[in-house]
């Protein structure tokens, strides 16, 4: 199996079924065994994965929220869906003030591949800089941070801002020519021609501005536990997610 885009999902208040429901039980039950855990039941946990363009954070995120049967929020799928709306109406990503009209009701079809594509992708990394943006999404991913029975968000600014006090960070990373790889092979299996070298210009250039700019940058929190997934097949990158948040729980267990 390799790192991909895959089904997103996000749980209750974002309009989408538990994501539990995706990874098959048997799956579950492996993983858990491969990395000795015993109680996937993590009651109230609120779990932070962040990490750059194509490090493998959101299929970690979601794993961990199938394991332990947490709702799960890609927050980069709310600044693609106000790229999608900006673009769609013809909007000026350069002027903040348009960006931000582009917030308003924010309804979107997370299945729709639009969402995903490369110039949509562009804008999403040129509006997330704004802080009036960046301003206008925050209540909604605090709200589903903050819900009573805890959750699951990736990121670039989860465990910094969204959710500082959440209870285990991830910062998920690769090298970027390792994630210029991944990039590469999940359009060539979308059917999509691409060259390598213009796939890693464009991840070098997305974390640039995503850890450059003022407002909220991508960055690993002082307390986030480090996944480096360079060297790692998806299996073992989730197996180690699963072991570093199972063992900062248990450590913070009464
Ligand atoms: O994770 P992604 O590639 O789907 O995110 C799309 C863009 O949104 C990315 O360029 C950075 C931005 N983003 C952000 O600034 N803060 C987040 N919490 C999530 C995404």
């Amino acid at each position: 199996m390799s790192f991909g885009a895959g089904p997103t999902f996000v749980g209750p208040g974002f309009g989408a079924a538990p994501c539990h429901r995706h990874m098959p039980l048997s799956k579950q039950r492996s993983l858990a065994e491969d990395v000795g855990l015993a109680d996937p039941e993590v009651k109230g946990a609120v779990i932070a994965v962040d990490g750059p363009a194509a490090s493998g954070k959101g299929t970690v995120a979601r794993a961990l929220a199938s394991h332990f049967n947490l709702p799960h929020m890609d927050t980069g799928l709310l600044y693609r869906a106000v790229a999608l709306n900006l673009w769609r109406w013809g909007g000026d990503a350069g002027n903040q003030f348009e960006a931000l009209r582009a917030c308003d009701d924010l309804g979107f079809d997370q299945a729709d591949p639009e969402l995903r594509s490369e110039p949509v992708s562009k804008i999403a990394s040129m509006i997330s800089a704004y802080p009036a943006v960046r301003a206008a999404l925050l209540q909604r991913q605090q709200d589903f941070a903050g819900q009573a029975g805890g959750a699951v968000l990736d990121g670039r600014d989860i465990g910094t801002v969204i959710a500082p006090h959440a209870d285990v960070k991830l910062f998920v990373t690769a090298s970027a020519q390792v994630r210029a790889e991944r990039r590469l092979k999940e359009l060539q299996e979308r059917g999509m021609s691409a060259h390598y070298e213009d796939v890693l210009a464009d991840i070098r250039s997305r974390d640039e501005r995503d850890a450059g700019r003022e407002v909220a940058p991508l960055k690993q929190a002082a307390d986030a536990l480090l996944l480096d997934t360079s060297t790692l097949t998806l299996e073992q990158a989730i197996a180690e997610a699963l072991r570093l948040v199972d063992k900062r729980l248990a450590r913070a267990a009464p």
